[in-house]
């Protein structure tokens, strides 16, 4: 069995982050999105894992490099353009060959392995195998009608859904589907999309199994569904202070603080993690919270927020709350007059002010 990610995809929904990196790589409490995917993949013993790049091929080749941190070989697939997901498929056939996988979508998290899954389709042979959640909001999402669990229909994001059931970012494959796909022609929104490829391998006869995980999962592609994930995963973690914190601060609950980081008259309420070499001087840093290496946090309150390295906050008065800010990020208070917003922001960026 072979493993197969994909990391390449405009990332429209992300924007400005995307612009300048791959939503992949967004860490969430500190960790790259992409490492948690391979984890699992390798977790369920495949060592063998392709990764469909795009237009951010060498931030995530540098960022992963060779597989062997994980004891897995991986190779990349560059995707000529993000024409959909049976695309970035059709485009890895020459890397799967004649083996079933996994496929793996890298911007998704799922909470529970899926060793058994894989296992399960490795010996019962199906021709297919997707993963469902009962969601409240189904027609966001690609809806699954069952029987049993067979699977008889899929509609991408239906209008009126006929069930609760979306598809998880993970499904399993045989050689089949590339015949599937070699049928499709491009939906309504211009992409090769692989609930067609699936529909397909239903109305022709295959065997295409379902399977409803109880556990979390979320498919990270906007803000909000980021910071959840990262909340999501602070709330797994175990206390471990690494850093300097000074007498007159607090830190309560589970806390992660790397080496070389300093807290100076703060107090911090977990579950939070703050990286290596972060100065965090009269400040707030509320729970769910992820503060990559680097950062100054002074005179400031921040929660419920992801911030990259290499971030200065400064002197804000209003607690940040709900926000990702990208790498080398600078947000201060400046008392010079005249007392104007100063803002240099790339495209699609996106400030709310008091
Ligand atoms: P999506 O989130 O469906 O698409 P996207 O990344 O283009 O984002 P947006 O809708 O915000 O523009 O993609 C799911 C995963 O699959 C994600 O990790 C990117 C990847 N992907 C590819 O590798 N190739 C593709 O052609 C597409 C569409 C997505």
């Amino acid at each position: 069995m072979k493993g197969l990610i994909l990391s390449g995809g405009r990332g429209t929904r992300l924007r400005p982050i995307t612009h300048t990196s791959a939503k992949q790589l967004v860490p969430v409490a500190n960790k790259p999105l992409l490492y948690y995917g391979i984890e699992c993949i390798r977790d369920a013993g495949i060592t063998d894992i392709g990764i469909v790049v795009g237009h951010t091929a060498e931030e995530i080749k540098a960022a992963v490099g060779d597989g062997s941190r994980w004891g897995v070989k991986v190779t990349y697939i560059p995707q000529s353009a993000p024409l959909g997901l049976a695309h970035a498929v059709k485009t890895a056939q020459p890397f799967l060959g004649e083996e079933p996988f996994v496929m793996y979508l890298g911007d998704n998290l799922v909470k529970d392995g899926i060793a058994p899954l894989v296992q399960e389709f490795i010996t019962e042979k199906p021709n297919a195998e997707i993963l469902l959640a009962h969601v409240q909001n189904p027609q966001d999402f690609g809806v699954a009608e069952l029987e049993g669990e067979r699977v008889v229909r899929l509609q991408e994001k239906p209008k009126q859904p006929r069930t609760d059931l979306a598809l998880v970012g993970v499904y399993m494959f045989d050689p089949h589907i590339f015949t599937a796909i070699d049928t499709l022609k491009p939906s309504a929104r211009g992409e090769y999309e692989i609930t067609d490829a699936i529909q397909y391998l239903i109305e022709n006869g295959c065997d295409v199994r379902s399977h409803i995980i109880r556990g979390w999962w979320k498919d990270t592609g906007k803000l909000e569904d980021m910071l959840e994930a990262n909340r999501f995963v602070l709330d797994t973690l175990e206390r471990n202070i690494q850093g300097t914190i000074d007498a007159a601060s607090q830190v309560h609950g589970r806390v992660v603080i790397g080496a070389g980081t300093q807290i100076i008259r703060s107090e911090v309420r977990g579950p939070v993690i703050i990286g290596e070499g972060c100065h965090i001087e009269d400040a707030y840093i509320g729970p769910f919270t992820s503060v990559h290496d680097q950062t100054r946090i002074v005179h400031s309150e921040v929660e419920h927020s992801i911030i990259l390295e290499q971030c200065s906050i400064e002197n804000i008065e209003a607690r940040i709350s709900d926000s990702l800010l990208g790498r080398n990020v600078e947000v201060r208070r400046e008392d010079r007059r005249p007392r104007v917003y100063r803002l240099m922001l790339g495209d699609n960026s996106q400030v709310s002010v008091l």
